[in-house]
């Protein structure tokens, strides 16, 4: 189907009741709706935003179109939890309906301040030539959950040197200030972040750009954020028209790191390592961090790419986001674990210890569509070696690590109806290590595989036939150790 801008630029309050009810219907008849991942009512999500922990809950919001699977007229939509497991659907927290959000409430970030969650957002304008004019606005919640936009925005300019591809706040405190860094496009057209600062959120004082050493990296720099750990300064954030090389920066478009000293807000002066991919599947995006009463830093990211056709969209809705995880840093480097309390979604349990011998195996009770899998390979002589998982008749998704190369490979090309292939089906990366374990999430549809304790991450859609659940574990030319304990999901 052909949007029309009409179609794309609908609100929620102009489609009859009709509508909104056979759309749903054609959502709820999806075979991959997801089981224990976020997704939407009906729509496309994209970004998260707002990611936060407010009055004794987590609190995660994120970029909606409600009308279907497209980048259309985008809502920030709420979600909550007191465990980041189970979570409630709240509805919609910022409509994009005034002058300054006019084209959408684009992505922000949220923090607390005089008892109230401040929401800080880009309201996208266009106006009658389809000229954009970006707005960084405000909204706030209160501790009964009502949400109130102020009346203008915080922030009305782009400085001059920068184009009108200037979003995506994301806010932290500091002794008694506010900064904020800002995802920003420089007139030559190449990408960047902009730091601000505030007293009290709501007046801003441009600060300038943050100085990297990537001054040519990419036309735009989108969803920046950055915070501290271990003494560490890390800037995350998704840079747009990187070309691929080798293994790396295959996706349409690719988000990760730099790490280095802690960021100098008076200088702005950022002293780092290089660009690390965050993420070695196929598909995430956008990812968003928020500092946990307990300390811990934890992040979700959207599982999911612009500009990609993917197959929920003939049922009316698109993508989710990832299982919130634990960010920590281990030799100058990020790991990411999924967060423990994951661990109340493990039902029925079944393990295994073996030896897998020249070619594959299936083990009894090693099946399913939606589970956690947790797999240690030891005493590795083969050549290669790892699992395919929802096997059907002609289905499968392989995971593995080649010995001679010492990669991990992803491999999607026969995970079940195709899509995005221009991009390529396989991904790789480097690992040297002694053992590989792959602990691994299975929803109905996505792979979410943490390698070694999180020192990589692969997340993938896959949209395999509801009947593929086999689970085959496999060696190539020699023998492995295997442990392995599976935890049904439901
Ligand atoms: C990233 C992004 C952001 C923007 C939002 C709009 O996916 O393009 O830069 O704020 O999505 O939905």
């Amino acid at each position: 189907m052909n949007w029309t801008k009409e179609q794309r630029y609908k609100r929620l309050d102009e489609a009859g009741e009709k509508e909104i009810q056979e759309l749903s219907i054609r959502v709820n008849e999806c075979p991959w709706r997801q089981k224990f991942h976020i997704q939407p009512v009906t729509g496309l999500l994209n970004d998260p935003n707002g990611f936060s922990f407010y009055e004794g809950e987590y609190h995660l919001f994120y970029q909606w179109f409600p009308l279907g699977p497209i980048h259309g007229l985008k809502y920030w939509y709420h979600t909550k939890s007191k465990d980041l497991v189970h979570w409630e659907n709240a509805g919609i927290a910022i409509e994009p309906h005034d002058y300054f959000d006019s084209h959408g409430a684009y992505s922000g970030s949220a923090i607390e301040h005089n008892g109230n969650l401040y929401l800080m957002y880009t309201g996208n304008t266009r106006d009658e030539n389809w000229v954009r004019n970006p707005y960084q606005c405000i909204a706030i919640m209160n501790p009964s959950g009502k949400i109130t936009k102020m009346n203008k925005p915080v922030i009305s300019k782009i400085p001059t040197g920068y184009t009108e591809h200037f979003r995506d706040p994301k806010v932290w405190k500091s002794g008694e200030s506010f900064y904020a860094i800002i995802g920003a496009q420089r007139s030559d057209e190449t990408g960047c972040v902009l730091l601000y600062s505030s007293p009290n959120m709501i007046d801003w004082k441009f600060e300038g750009e943050i100085m990297t050493d990537m001054r040519h990296f990419g036309y735009m720099w989108e969803c920046p954020d950055y915070f501290e750990l271990n003494n560490k300064g890390i800037l995350i954030f998704s840079p747009q028209g990187i070309p691929p090389k080798e293994d790396e920066f295959q996706n349409i478009y690719q988000s990760g790191y730099i790490i280095g000293d802690n960021l100098d807000v008076a200088e702005r002066n950022f002293v780092h390592g290089s660009f690390t991919e965050l993420d070695r599947g196929f598909d995430f995006y956008a990812p968003q961090t928020m500092l946990d009463p307990n300390g811990r830093r934890i992040l979700s990211g959207w599982m999911g790419l612009p500009e990609i056709d993917y197959p929920t969209d003939q049922y009316g809705w698109a993508h989710c986001l990832t299982l919130p995880r634990e960010v920590t840093i281990r030799d100058n480097k990020l790991v990411q674990t999924p967060v423990c309390e994951l661990k109340k979604l493990r039902g029925e349990e079944i393990t295994v210890e073996t030896i897998i011998t020249n070619g594959s195996q299936e083990i009894d009770g090693f099946h399913g569509e939606t589970y956690e899998l947790i797999a240690e390979f030891t005493e590795a002589e083969a050549d290669e070696f790892g699992m395919e998982l929802r096997v059907g008749e002609q289905e499968k998704t392989i995971i593995k690590y080649e010995n001679a190369t010492k990669k991990i490979v992803l491999d999607r090309t026969f995970s079940g109806q195709p899509f995005a292939e221009k991009f390529g089906t396989i991904r790789k990366c480097h690992l040297e290590a002694e053992k590989i374990k792959f602990h691994v999430f299975v929803d109905v549809s996505s792979v979410e595989i943490f390698i070694n304790d999180g020192e990589e991450v692969f997340t993938s859609r896959i949209f395999p036939k509801k009947e593929s659940t086999g689970i085959r574990f496999f060696a190539k030319d020699g023998q492995v150790h295997l442990n392995a304990v599976k935890w049904a999901v439901s």
